[in-house]
């Protein structure tokens, strides 16, 4: 049978799949805490009290990459370099979503403009975060091994959607709410292509690491056409909604430590 648990179960012990699934996340994770270091850093002056957030935000992705690694280094594996077809951060980047690197690299203050394109970002890859880290909780939470790493991650991701969500309505009562909406739309669309693309490409590599027979690797194919057909017809409006979320101020205050892997 031919499930998302098998399909998790087969690639977690493996190997090879498992530290390729791993070196993705932890590449992805460490990509988005450095992006949002930045931003923190760049934040303009008459949004600085977002800044702690920006930080804390940062701070939360970059745990996640350092308890990748740590899983991987708990089964004596080391990181494999990502395949650039699988890299999603990267490939979002070159999309044109969210902020782009040079100006990040750059040493000039952000506008409350590019805040809000982060926010809008934020909020359509956190939905895909929390979304995919859920799915993984709802199967692996008791996981001898994975499963506290899976629910402080998902915990995490959640927190970050539900501060993307406060902080788009503060800038939309703001008056900045045509302007989130047609970010919010331009990267939902971005996204579900990129996303596509890149389940495409991790799935490839798994099923010639785990030698899949071509009909298993093509059901696999069609179903991730069939989501993405489902999301560019209707499944996109969940990225692009905005709701005042029960956690309130999800990231104020300091990130919680993970000790027991990094
Ligand atoms: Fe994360
Ligand atoms: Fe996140």
């Amino acid at each position: 049978m031919l499930s998302a648990k098998s399909l998790f179960t087969e690639i977690l012990d493996n190997d090879d799949s498992f530290r390729l699934f791993c070196s993705i996340a932890a590449s992805g994770e460490s990509q988005g805490g450095w992006e949002n270091a930045r931003i923190a850093a760049l934040v303009p002056e008459s949004e600085r009290e977002l800044a702690p957030k920006i930080t804390r935000h940062g701070a939360d992705e970059d745990k996640h990459g350092r308890i990748f690694n740590a899983l991987m280094k708990k089964r004596g594996l080391d990181p494999v370099p990502v395949p650039p077809e699988t890299d999603y951060t990267m490939l979002l980047e070159q999309n044109g979503i969210g902020l782009a690197h040079d100006k990040l690299k750059a040493d000039q203050p952000l506008t409350v403009q590019d805040i809000v394109t982060y926010l809008a970002h934020s909020r359509v890859t956190e939905q895909r975060a929390s979304e995919q880290m859920e799915l993984l909780r709802k199967h692996f939470a008791d996981h001898p091994d994975l499963g506290r790493a899976v629910k402080m991650i998902s915990n995490d991701e959640d927190n970050h959607l539900a501060y993307c969500h406060e902080e788009l309505l503060r800038f939309a009562h703001a008056g900045h709410g045509r302007d989130i909406q047609r970010i919010l739309r331009e990267c939902a669309h971005a996204e579900i292509r990129v996303y596509r693309d890149v389940s495409l490409a991790v799935m490839a590599h798994m099923g010639r690491i785990l030698g899949w027979p071509k009909a298993k690797s093509a059901v696999l194919a069609a179903g991730i056409h069939a989501v993405y057909a489902y999301e560019r017809a209707a499944g996109w409006r969940r990225m692009v909604s905005l709701k005042m979320p029960e956690r309130r101020d999800a990231l104020g205050g300091p990130a919680t430590a993970a000790p027991e892997f990094a």
